[in-house]
């Protein structure tokens, strides 16, 4: 309640430094001292956390996290022992995989674009139609599912205890409980929250580091949060208010409405959150927008009208420099994350 009123009084506060700005005498200089001030005020809604969450009942060891980064890029949980969670989930592309819809196990496309796990330690539910409520749950989901890593549950459990490490890895990190099929959702869950976006170029700048971002961004920041309304939905230092939206991308996928019947859910999706958008291409629950600019392009007017859409999605009437503003502030969400290792797994 109380964000919601922080965010209304913003919006205000940069509707009167917009009606301010066009008054001075160059659209230039009125865009300069518009974006100056207004993004000055727009800055405090997007300081990063100090700390990563963890839920009560699965509190962070470094055993379980250890454990759940092996089981994460082990494809012995697969079926066909060929697919991990990190073959989609490929670190490389900011922890999805390039491809419009991926390919599971065996060889079977799947319906939906793959997302992030990146900064998911602060979601409230799973899935682009939020059908799973914790990332313990999460987690097992894919294990299971027939287009996915389809594999039988009891026999991965007699798989992975054949692995010597495996038993005492679970036995340290789940003293008096070991191997279970709880227990691998919750190592895995453990290892997925430490997967967090680090400093980005735009985080040195809401820190003050004036310099940090060209002033393109800075005017697309400024617009983010005005003109082009992403705001609304892509809030907060993650960009995402873990919500569902009807954003207009054509298709038959009902998205949560498969989950909660009530018709403004129809074709609504998990707002997903937008660091390192960059490296996540393509875009949307179906992978069908490639590049940034046509996401753009698509929100200024692209998008399917139906009873369902959003109303924060309206035409934006937005220039070319407004598109390619937007774009440049994208752009500056883009971390510079330490690369990976990939762990050598225990036979
Ligand atoms: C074959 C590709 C594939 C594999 C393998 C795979 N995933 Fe996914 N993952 C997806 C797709 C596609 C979705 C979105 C499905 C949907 O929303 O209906 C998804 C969704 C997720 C989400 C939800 C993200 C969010 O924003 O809500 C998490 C977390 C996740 N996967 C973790 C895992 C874990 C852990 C494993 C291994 C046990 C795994 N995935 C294996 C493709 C894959
Ligand atoms: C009404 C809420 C809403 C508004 C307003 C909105 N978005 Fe989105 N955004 C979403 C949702 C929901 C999705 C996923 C939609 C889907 O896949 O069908 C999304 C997807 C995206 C994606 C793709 C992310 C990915 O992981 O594939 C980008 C990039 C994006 N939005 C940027 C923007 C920008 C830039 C604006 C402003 C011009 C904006 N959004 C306005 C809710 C919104």
């Amino acid at each position: 309640m109380l964000a919601k009123k922080t965010v209304i009084l913003i919006s205000c506060i940069a509707l009167s430094v917009g009606a301010f700005a066009t008054s001075e005498t160059t659209p230039e200089k009125a865009a300069a001292s518009g974006s100056k001030a207004a993004s000055a005020d727009f800055r405090k809604d997007y300081h990063r956390p100090a700390e990563i969450p963890y839920p009560e009942d699965n509190q962070f060891s470094e055993a379980k996290a250890n454990l759940g980064k092996m089981l994460f890029f082990d494809p012995r949980l697969s079926k066909e022992n060929n697919i991990s969670c990190g073959s989609c989930h490929n670190p490389s592309f900011s922890w999805e995989d390039a491809q419009a819809t991926s390919v599971g196990t065996p060889m079977t496309r799947l319906g939906r674009h793959t997302p992030t796990i990146l900064n998911l330690a602060w979601g409230e539910v799973y899935f682009w139609d939020g059908r799973a409520e914790s990332m313990e749950e999460q987690a097992l989901g894919p294990i299971g599912a027939g287009g996915e890593m389809a594999q039988d549950m009891e026999e991965l459990l007699i798989e992975l205890k054949e692995i010597s490490y495996y038993t005492g890895a679970f036995e340290e990190a789940f003293p008096g409980e070991g191997l279970n099929r709880a227990n691998i959702g919750k190592a895995i869950a453990t290892y997925e929250r430490t997967v967090v976006s680090s400093i980005a170029p735009f985080d040195r700048w809401v820190e003050g580091e004036g310099g940090a971002i060209s002033d393109a961004a800075k005017r697309g920041f400024t617009l983010f949060n005005t003109k082009a309304k992403c705001s609304s939905c892509h809030e907060g230092w993650n960009f995402t208010d873990w919500g569902f939206h009807d954003v207009g991308i054509p298709g038959n996928d009902e998205g949560r409405y498969g989950v909660i019947k009530i018709d403004v859910l129809k074709h609504a999706f998990k707002t997903p959150g937008l660091r390192n958008i960059v490296e996540r291409a393509p875009y949307m629950h179906d992978g069908s927008l490639t590049t940034l600019a046509q996401v753009v392009d698509h929100y200024d007017g692209g998008f399917v009208k139906r009873p369902s859409l959003s109303a924060d999605i309206v035409p934006l009437g937005l220039s070319a420099d407004e598109k390619a503003d937007l774009v440049a502030f994208l752009e500056t969400l883009s971390s510079n994350d330490t690369p990976v290792t990939y762990p050598k797994l225990p036979q």
